[in-house]
């Protein structure tokens, strides 16, 4: 019947823009309550677009344990001429807030990081020390690439970083349209060795159904090696973790989902190499079905 058809597109075409449910369960009875570490928060107050006073920086740490994170990196923006989030200011601000959740009874880890913005220049800098790697280890630097257009010099950069021993982490890959345009240099990176760090949020659908499905098919193409919050805010961009695991977990299943959230960004706490399985490449039809035209819409994150 052309009607039943009709429903049938109809239900496929709305089921694209529905957000996954994530299945019935109480995160807190599931194993990775308690143990999550979240590599990507802006918890820091008056650094950056994040927190604005200590109370919304401890505000934020609540949600998080209640989230069942047990340790967070903290990691305001650095941007050439904007965020001037030196080394020295941001481990000076971070040892600040762990003596405050240490006083108000919030037992919730803080470390020091930075979620730098490419510059031609940022292994150099890194290197000598005026920006932050993740947890001061010198191992793991949280990059954010421009969203609009990525500079021819991106894989020097890459590149010289890993000869100086630092390896890249790629912060929130799948908002970027430029890479949802061209999801094979993506492909490329990850395999000479860059992490990708996606968003719990991204997963759930709060960037829209084409950043969720490209977060999906990342992470179906062993090209998401953590999931973290990148919390902004104790409200819009809180730091929500469990609903997403638990999606998560739907998708590829408990273990992997634990190596998102927990062996991962412990290994990049401890200074140590992230384990990656070779990803596995996007075929045309995949990218045509799953993206589309509609990539080109993507509004700026
Ligand atoms: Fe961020």
């Amino acid at each position: 019947m052309p009607w039943q058809s009709a429903l049938q597109s109809a239900r496929r075409i709305l089921s694209r823009f529905r957000r996954p449910k994530a299945p019935l369960v109480d995160p807190a009875c599931r194993p990775w309550h308690g143990r999550m570490i979240d590599l990507h928060s802006h918890m820091l107050p008056g650094l950056d677009d994040g927190a604005v006073d200590w109370g919304q920086s401890l505000e934020m740490a609540r949600l998080a344990v209640a989230e069942g994170i047990a340790g967070v990196v903290c990691t305001p923006h650095w941007v050439y001429g904007l965020y001037d989030n030196s080394r020295e200011r941001v481990m000076r601000i971070c040892d600040m807030l762990q003596q405050r959740l240490h006083d108000a009874g919030i037992p919730l880890g803080a470390h020091p990081g930075c979620e730098i913005r490419l510059e031609p220049d940022i292994p150099r800098k890194i290197a000598s020390g005026d920006l932050l790697t993740l947890n001061d280890r010198g191992c793991h630097a949280l990059i954010e690439l421009p969203a609009e257009l990525i500079p021819s010099y991106v894989e020097n950069c890459f590149r010289d970083l890993m000869d100086r021993g630092i390896t890249p982490i790629l912060s929130h890959p799948e908002r970027n349209p430029w890479i949802l345009r061209h999801p094979d240099h993506l492909f490329r990176w990850v395999e000479t060795g860059v992490v990708c760090q996606i968003t719990a949020a991204s997963l759930m659908g709060r960037f829209g159904p084409l950043v969720r499905r490209f977060t999906t098919m990342l992470i179906q193409h062993q090209m998401a090696h953590i999931m973290a919050t990148d919390a902004h805010t104790p409200t819009a961009r809180s730091p929500r973790m469990a609903e997403a695991v638990l999606a998560l977990e739907a998708l590829i299943g408990p273990e992997p989902s634990e190596k998102m959230v927990i062996t991962n960004p412990a290994a990049v706490l401890s200074g140590e190499r992230i384990h990656m399985t070779a990803p596995t490449p996007f075929t045309g039809s995949e990218c045509s079905s799953a993206l589309g035209w509609r990539r080109h819409l993507v509004p700026r994150c």
